[in-house]
């Protein structure tokens, strides 16, 4: 495995380099100012985050000014958060908190002020507990309750914060209700998953709407997705290429074609025909929204999972590289030419005039020197490297994508997996007051960004 350097002039001077996390992730301060429970908080103080109670993420509510002067010295300019809902409107239906809106007022103009460009996810999966006892994206109610939450974010922030996205990664905000993982709801619940993905497009599209209505006009309204590309990524006999247009239907196409005007990819998977019943006259128009740009997440290629319900067996044919049998410490095989794909089969879709690799990165078990030094995470340096070098070749095919995200700038809370893997360039010593410290990833970039 190589980590040698990349060329960032390669990448030409309008691309943007950042670093990405999500309020419940880094926070903490979870009872602060008015903040009100989300169902993420209610988890982690019932113990079903492993590793972490009361006190949770990183503590970047009193130290995000370290944090922020850490990734500018890396040599990033962007820096991409999500906002709580439940900080800015306590149980989801307001009023708004001001204490709350606050500490992102706090936050925002000291990245301004250290130069880095921020980047803001409207929703990250912290929902209200309330909310979400009232039905969560079940309910229809919770389009306008969304869409409030969104105009008034904009509103507030738009000032300062020009580049948006609406939602953060839909498909796995469903997934979770397809595997059963969801707060509470042990099971599977299908038609909940197809009546939550229809709600959400329309959110999304209805928020974009509102956002775009009352931001400047210098402002972009995104949203992101995550793309696991099936392997393999051209398959050849006509049973697999089947297969493979199902499984990306399911996973992925039913969040992102609705809003460029195709509605929903019946024909790809009739496992979807149910969600005809949740769809009203008007809502495949309602649901249309030419997104500024589409940030693509990918972490690897769908391969050799367990069979899933309604999606099935996924195809395993054609493992042979190491790189491919290696896992994330969350399981998920390793091949950066997914990411490729992804880009190429996004490429120009309707739905988006541009793509953002909002995300991408590497979980594993990292390990702190005796010393204390660093860690040495080849495997982070070779993860972020091929992604780049994906991101490169698409550009030269046209593909329109430019800008980069690391996940994250620091270890963080992998919900359900807690604080077992570890994503960040910069190791978290939670026995030692949270130290940050840089890893060999956050050098490799430092070095590479410096542009030598
Ligand atoms: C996607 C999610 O947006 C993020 O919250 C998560 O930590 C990373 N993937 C890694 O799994």
């Amino acid at each position: 495995m190589t980590t040698g350097t990349l060329d960032k002039a390669a990448f030409g001077d309008d691309f943007t380099w950042g670093v990405a996390s999500a309020a419940f992730q880094v926070e903490g301060a979870p009872d602060a100012d008015g903040k009100a429970p989300s169902i993420w908080d209610d988890l982690a103080r019932r113990g079903k985050i492993p590793g972490v109670g009361a006190d949770q993420g990183i503590r970047y509510y009193d130290r995000y000014k370290e944090d922020h002067e850490l990734i500018a010295s890396l040599g990033f300019g962007a820096n991409r958060i999500s906002l709580s809902w439940p900080r800015l409107m306590g149980n989801g239906r307001g009023p708004w908190n001001p204490k709350g809106a606050a500490f992102y007022d706090r936050v925002i103009d000291n990245m301004l002020e250290v130069g880095l460009e921020p980047w803001v996810t409207v929703y990250h999966w912290d929902m209200p507990l309330e909310l979400w006892k009232r039905g969560g994206w079940c309910r229809r109610d919770i389009i306008s309750e969304f869409a409030d939450l969104a105009e008034r974010c904009a509103e507030h922030f738009g000032d300062r914060v020009k580049r948006w996205m609406v939602f953060n990664e839909p498909t796995s905000i469903v997934g979770h209700l397809l595997v059963g993982m969801t707060h509470g709801r042990r099971g599977f619940h299908y038609d909940a998953m197809l009546r939550t993905t229809h709600h959400i497009n329309l959110a999304g599209a209805e928020a974009g709407r509102r956002m775009r209505a009352v931001l400047p006009s210098d402002a972009q309204v995104g949203t992101t997705q995550v793309l696991s590309v099936v392997h393999p990524y051209e398959p050849t006999d006509e049973r697999t290429v089947r297969r493979k247009r199902a499984i990306e239907a399911v996973l992925c196409d039913i969040h992102i074609d609705p809003a460029g005007g195709r509605g929903y990819p019946f024909d790809a998977a009739k496992a979807l025909l149910p969600m005809r019943r949740h769809i009203r006259d008007g809502d495949l128009e309602a649901a249309e929204f030419r997104y500024d740009f589409m940030g693509l997440q990918c972490y690897g290629p769908l391969v050799g999972l367990k069979p899933m319900p309604v999606i099935g067996p996924i195809p395993t044919n054609n493992i042979t590289t190491a790189e491919f049998r290696m896992q994330s410490a969350i399981g998920i095989p390793q091949d950066p030419d997914a990411m490729l794909w992804a880009l190429r089969k996004y490429a120009h879709h309707p739905a988006a005039d541009r793509l953002v690799i909002t995300e991408g990165g590497f979980g594993g078990n990292d390990r702190l020197e005796a010393d204390g030094s660093g860690v040495r995470d080849d495997v982070r340096v070779w993860t972020h490297r091929r992604n780049l070098q994906a991101v490169l070749t698409a550009r030269s095919e046209g593909v329109p994508v430019d800008g980069y995200f690391a996940w994250s700038y620091a270890d963080n809370v992998e919900w359900f997996f807690g604080r077992g893997p570890r994503f960040g360039l910069v190791y978290v010593d939670y026995e030692d007051d949270y130290r940050r410290i840089p890893k060999d990833s956050a050098l490799w970039f430092r070095e590479m960004l410096a542009g030598s």
